[in-house]
């Protein structure tokens, strides 16, 4: 393979595995991932503990010039934690309370913004796959692959639950279906870089495929997106 790297974005609903993918996508070809998502997460946790009443642009303002974010490696994970102004949250912001709150936040403009040009700022040397929900549409629109996932409703609640049951057990099936669909509908529908299908990307249905097949299938239209971009 030569060296011209690419862009990879990987947008679509919650839960649907797009970081699980992301991380192994990253891993084969050597690339960074960067879970966009983490980020608004961590900005909510810092708003939950200042209290920061969203709908006051001046304190939105002042909290976001309160916040430093980094990613740092991980190697028990084989992905980067967020780090929180020194503080590493990743596992924090994967609790309920960031996960009830972060679409709010996540739908503030000036919010986007900041977060936005960070992710910009990340995927400057190219060779990077991030995950989102605007990362194909306003992240880096010029994507050379972009892929949109997708999954049954109810095959993504059962994904998630197992996965929060892991660390908390009175979790139960309705609280999961609330909160997705609750998400869900946000993503979709707020004014700011609203969760959209970019017409060029290439839809990933993951809703029968196991992980393996839906690494190979990403894997596959990655190495043909380099060969594309190394030919030109
Ligand atoms: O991918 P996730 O579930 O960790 O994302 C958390 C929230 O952040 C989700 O409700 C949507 C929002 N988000 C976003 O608006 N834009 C992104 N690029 C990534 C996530």
């Amino acid at each position: 393979m030569s060296d011209q790297k690419i862009i990879i974005t990987l947008d679509g609903w919650s839960s649907c595995g797009k970081s699980t993918l992301a991380k192994a996508l990253a891993a084969a070809l050597g690339y960074v991932f960067v879970d966009s998502g983490a980020m608004y997460r961590a900005i909510t946790l810092f708003f939950i503990r200042h209290q920061v009443n969203i709908a006051d642009p001046l304190a939105v303002e002042k909290a976001l010039g309160s916040i430093q974010l980094h990613f740092v490696f991980n190697p028990s994970r084989g992905a980067s934690d967020i780090v929180l102004n020194g503080e590493n949250v990743e596992a924090l912001i994967r609790e309920m309370a960031v996960a009830s709150r972060v679409s709010e936040v996540a739908a503030l403009a000036r919010v986007r913004q900041f977060a936005v040009q960070q992710q910009q700022r990340l995927g400057k040397e190219k060779g990077i796959v991030m995950d989102g929900r605007d990362i194909g549409t306003v992240v880096f629109p010029q994507a050379e692959l972009k892929i949109f996932m997708t999954a049954d409703k109810e095959i993504r609640v059962q994904r998630r639950l197992k996965e929060l049951q892991a660390t908390n057990p009175a979790i139960t099936v309705d609280m999961v279906r609330e909160n997705l669909e609750q998400r869900d509908y946000l993503d979709a529908n707020r004014t700011e870089s609203p969760l959209r299908q970019a017409t060029d990307a290439r839809v990933l249905d993951n809703s029968k495929l196991s992980p393996s097949q839906q690494f190979e299938m990403a894997l596959l239209w990655a190495r043909e997106a380099i060969r594309k971009a190394n030919a030109q």
